[in-house]
């Protein structure tokens, strides 16, 4: 083993020790996670809607004073929390134009989609990624690498995820409106780029649809199409469907409701390759059962990221590359599932008897994936 003591010579480790924790790179890095609980912290207390109806640039004194529920002896404390959020570029300062000697703040397009009337709003995404039993998983990740459970969040709680979901109606009502806060987002570009998807199909069957938002806008944009929402029980009791959306409750590793087609958001990065083979299999038993020969493009559309080649690396799209790495760690430490390389996905495909499949690349972060049986 490499011991790094022995390696470096006294002022090389004074060196080393002072970059990590001094150079914006390592030093921003070990803090690199106040950014998200300062932004946190932010919308708990309402602080972009506050500035947006405020409708001008706001000083630090009036923001002050519109926080309804501030402890007035913290009340110095926020200018040093707004500088902070305006250096990870949440919010901007700009003059003021009456010539007060003090600038205001203005939100910036990043903090736009934290408003709550805004449609596309991430805030219900925001809060369930940041709540404590989703982020506590990650302070068990060395204990977890050591013991035998099978996630880091089972660790922590002595649960899976989703049976801690099925029990605690807080992290499962968190859960189910982040996931439907990112569904909206993802519609609205899904029908309008990917349009061709969907286009000649009768049925559709979302499966592990949550509470239907993603279901909902395609059968509204497509108002031909069948469009079946399939979750656990529990996730779709209660849910009433109308029109063309159906809800169903079931199990995806035991069967899928028949279909045309099957539409798979953020479900298989949750599952290791075994239980991803399984959902894939009935998938395309779903899809098979149909009576319709060649008539229709039967097959399997999957929103998922597919994790780019180190060598493709450029400045532009390394955050993105950061940010599918984050997204894998955060898979190892709720779920027993991962981020995939494109090799990583063929595989699984072919594995489960498909005969083809198609990247679509058009979902920033994500991609399209159509798969043929
Ligand atoms: C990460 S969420 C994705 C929700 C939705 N597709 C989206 O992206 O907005 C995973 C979903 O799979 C559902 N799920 C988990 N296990 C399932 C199972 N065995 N059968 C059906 N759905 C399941 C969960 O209840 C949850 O709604």
């Amino acid at each position: 083993m490499l011991d790094l003591r022995s390696c470096l010579s006294w002022e090389r480790q004074r060196r080393a020790i002072s970059g990590v924790i001094e150079c914006r790179g390592c030093g921003g890095y070990l803090h690199s996670f106040i950014n998200s609980m300062s932004l946190k912290c932010a919308v708990d207390l309402g602080i972009p809607d506050i500035i947006h109806n405020h409708g001008k640039p706001m000083t630090v004194s009036e923001l002050v004073a519109a926080l309804p529920t501030l402890n007035p002896t913290k009340a110095r404390n926020i200018h040093r929390l707004m500088r902070m959020l305006v250096q990870s570029g949440f919010f901007e300062q700009q003059k003021l134009s009456h010539g007060v000697h003090e600038d205001g703040y203005v939100l910036t397009n990043a903090s736009r989609l934290l408003l709550k009337d805004n449609r596309l709003s991430i805030t219900p995404f925001l809060k369930a990624m940041l709540d404590p039993i989703v982020t506590k998983p990650l302070d068990f990740l060395g204990i977890w690498f050591q013991n035998n459970d099978c996630t880091p969040f089972y660790t922590a709680h002595g649960k899976a995820l989703w049976d801690y979901a099925g029990h605690n109606p807080k992290l499962g009502n968190l859960f189910n409106e982040g996931m439907a806060s990112d569904a909206r987002l993802v519609s609205s570009v899904l029908i309008d780029k990917c349009k061709g998807s969907f286009e000649g199909l009768d049925s559709l069957v979302d499966v592990g649809g949550g509470t239907g938002t993603l279901g909902k806008a395609i059968a509204d944009a497509f108002p031909h199409l069948d469009c079946t929402v399939f979750d656990l029980p529990h996730v779709v009791a209660g849910l009433q469907g109308s029109g063309n959306v159906k809800y169903v409750g079931g199990d995806m590793f035991e069967c899928v409701p028949v279909t045309d087609a099957v539409l798979l958001k953020w479900i298989l990065h949750d599952w290791n390759d075994d239980e991803c083979l399984k959902i894939l299999k009935r998938c395309k038993e779903a899809i098979s059962n149909q009576d319709k020969g060649m008539v229709i493009k039967r097959k399997v559309i999957i929103l998922e990221m597919v994790v780019m080649d180190k060598e493709k690396m450029n400045v532009e799209n390394s955050k993105t590359f950061e940010t599918q790495l984050l997204m894998d760690v955060l898979m190892m430490a709720v779920l027993t599932g991962r981020e995939r390389r494109e090799e990583e996905w063929a595989k699984l495909f072919f594995a489960a008897g498909f005969s083809d499949y198609k990247i679509i690349p058009i979902l920033g972060l994500r991609s399209l994936i159509e798969v043929y049986p």
